[in-house]
């Protein structure tokens, strides 16, 4: 696996390479260059945010004044997250103090069980504190948060209900929960109890049959009828329309189902990743620069907005993705994903020192048609962003000691 990785990458390269005239700046370059920029945002949003003892940052208002929210907004784990990464990156004593406060301030929600997002809240901050620090006492709040999610597993549907029953919906179930997984695998690891498992299987092969259209895009919200378990309808919340493809949900999709065959090995979950990756790769709206518009329909196309909080979830999952495919398709998926991070890693998006409300990237839609946080900075952009900057560092290393 790993030399088959390895030679992907430079394959990725001499495609890069060789499609471009002049010489592109290193890839390691851009990489140091965008973590540090990133360590020093972050340095400096934490240290706003001492004074906010039970919040979270979220983004920035139309003045650029700083916009935080409680844990129990489901992006609170992204700034911790983000925090143990750039500990990861830099070994930096203040950045653990940082990551290590700002991850206890989201550790009420482990016994939330009215959302399905407590894998953003609680893997991305508890999960990467544990897998950086070993902290024994972060095992409790994961365990306990595993059990509060999988309250909402409904048998009779075979899903974990995302949001509660609405006017339209009775059970809500949309694309995003397939993040959820990730979080419920490592509690079947760490515990070896087969619930767990069973109830990832149940939800991803459910979402695979009523998520997906024949073309690989997804709808975002299928909602099921609780009596029946049958599909009510299918919709959108946050897209376009019912029958667009919503570009956040596109690239939920595509890393829930990676996650899933890394974690399960079971190879319709590979294809149906590979499934996904071609749609979005080959898409005539997917712009040169590889930043998907906020909706791969939207009607403004080339004038509609990006959403960089796409290219970033993308850009993380086809690196991964990359490692479990053949060569040639693994430097396809290298070849996009290195072009995300060099648009994301430009003056275009990355946020100059001390703009931006101190967060990393510019340019994420949350919601369009709800008017809410468009075209601003997100916590879940700059998350994913540093996940796949420290991702493609890996390979890159590895590619080093490899010659
Ligand atoms: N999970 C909500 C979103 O992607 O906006």
């Amino acid at each position: 696996m790993k030399n088959k990785l390895l030679f992907t990458l430079s394959a990725a390269c001499v495609v890069m390479l060789s499609s471009c005239g002049s010489k592109p700046e290193p890839m390691d370059k851009v990489i140091e260059r965008s973590l540090s920029a990133a360590k020093d945002q972050y340095m400096m949003l934490a240290e706003v945010m001492k004074d906010k003892p039970d919040l979270l940052p979220r983004t920035i208002d139309t003045a650029g004044k700083l916009i935080t929210a409680r844990s129990n907004w489901w992006t609170s784990g992204f700034v911790p997250g983000t925090l143990w990464y750039l500990y990861e990156y830099t070994g930096d004593s203040k950045i653990l103090e940082y990551a290590t406060e700002m991850t206890s301030r989201v550790e009420k929600e482990k016994n939330n069980k009215g959302t399905h997002d407590l894998g953003f809240m609680l893997y991305c901050s508890f999960g990467n504190g544990l897998r950086m620090t070993g902290e024994i006492s972060y095992n409790e709040v994961l365990l306990t948060g595993a059990q509060s999610l999988i309250t909402r597993f409904r048998p009779k549907i075979g899903c974990i209900q995302s949001w509660n029953s609405r006017r339209q919906w009775q059970c809500p179930v949309i694309i995003d929960n397939m993040m959820n997984l990730e979080f419920l695998m490592w509690a079947f690891k760490k515990t070896g109890d087969s619930t767990y498992y069973k109830i990832c299987v149940s939800h991803s092969d459910t979402t695979m049959k009523n998520h997906f259209r024949p073309d690989y895009s997804s709808w975002h919200v299928v909602s099921y009828d609780t009596i029946t378990g049958r599909v009510e309808v299918k919709q959108t919340h946050q897209g376009y329309s019912d029958e667009s493809a919503w570009a956040r949900g596109q690239v939920w999709g595509l890393y829930g189902y990676t996650v899933m065959y890394r974690e399960t090995g079971l190879e319709r979950y590979l294809d149906q990743a590979k499934n996904i990756a071609a749609f979005l790769i080959n898409h005539p709206n997917l712009p040169a620069d590889k930043i998907p518009y906020w909706d791969f329909n939207a009607p403004d196309i080339p004038n509609a907005l990006r959403d960089a909080s796409a290219g970033a979830i993308m850009a993380s999952a086809l690196i991964e993705l990359s490692g479990y495919v053949d060569k040639e398709t693994g430097a396809k998926y290298l070849e996009v994903a290195e072009k995300q991070l060099r648009t994301l890693a430009s003056p275009e998006y990355l946020a100059k020192p001390g703009e931006n409300g101190n967060f990393i990237l510019k340019h994420s839609v949350g919601s369009l048609p709800g008017k809410s946080e468009v075209d601003v900075p997100l916590t879940y952009a700059d998350y994913y962003f540093v996940e796949a900057l420290l991702r493609y560092r890996n390979l890159l290393e590895k590619q080093k000691v490899q010659n």
